[in-house]
């Protein structure tokens, strides 16, 4: 589902990469959590492997596809949901997610029809008609969400989908997401909620300073380093030095 080897970037005037000779592979069909403290390089690595972040060195092949040759074929198979709210706060939810539909090519009334659904799904539908920018911090994420979901993507890429919301929405998302699992899509996110990546990750890929510290599965990482829990893992892997 995905392979990366050497991803390197450094940005525009900054002194050290952000990712920095980063390799990975993962299989189609599992939850992975992209882990890491602050600016470890989560963001700058989703970012490249979505395309929107293209002068990268190394190899990134995504679902087959290379991102530098195949990116066209990618948008419609790759759905991201950014760490920042992507939405406009003037216009309500209803007339957004159109918005992002009619950017998709979906016909008018197939287009509406799905809205309508994921409304329903994700609490919103008795809320479409009012503008974004009234809406709570639980339920931007979730028109967020829904946004990334109406090309129906195989690969589903979300940077901390669940920062800042209520105990209710995060279970609503953290639902949805093993749900879109079982339809045999495959996802990735980035959460500093360690004990919620526990539950939900199929496996995890730690980095820090934009290196490779660990990857593997929760429970096997957790009892071959002799830790309890995945934050402890996390702590002993990473230190306790406060990141800038
Ligand atoms: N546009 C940019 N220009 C220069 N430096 C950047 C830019 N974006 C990110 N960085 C730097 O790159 C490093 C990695 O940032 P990134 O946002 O990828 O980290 P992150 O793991 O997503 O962090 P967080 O958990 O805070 O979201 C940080 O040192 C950050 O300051
Ligand atoms: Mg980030």
């Amino acid at each position: 589902m995905l392979k990366v080897q050497h991803l390197y970037k450094k940005y525009k005037n900054a002194e050290t990469p952000s990712v920095d000779q980063l390799s990975f592979s993962f299989e189609k069909g599992n939850i992975i959590g992209l882990l890491g403290p602050n600016g470890a390089g989560k963001t700058t690595t989703i970012s490249i492997l979505c395309g929107l972040i293209q002068d990268f060195t190394g190899e990134v092949n995504v679902l087959g596809y290379d991102i530098r040759t195949h990116a066209h074929i990618l948008k419609s198979k790759v759905g991201v949901v950014p760490q920042q709210i992507a939405l406009y706060p003037n216009l309500s939810c209803k007339e957004n997610l159109t918005y992002y539909g009619k950017m998709y090519q979906i016909p008018s009334n197939q287009l509406n029809t799905l809205i309508a659904d994921y409304l329903h799904e994700f609490g919103l539908y008795d809320h479409a008609d009012k503008q974004i920018k009234n809406y709570s911090g639980g339920m931007k994420r979730r028109a967020n969400i829904i946004a990334s979901l109406l090309n129906k993507p195989e690969l589903l890429i979300l940077d901390e989908p669940t920062a800042g919301v209520d105990v209710q929405s995060r279970s609503m998302i953290l639902h949805f997401l093993k749900n879109y699992q079982q339809q045999g899509n495959s996802i990735i996110y980035t959460s500093h909620l360690l004990e919620e990546a526990e539950s939900i990750c199929d496996e995890i890929l730690i980095i820090d300073q934009g290196k490779k510290v660990i990857q593997g599965i929760p429970k096997m990482l957790i009892k071959e380093h002799d830790t309890e829990n995945l934050e402890e893992l996390f702590l002993k892997l990473t230190g306790n030095k406060l990141r800038d």
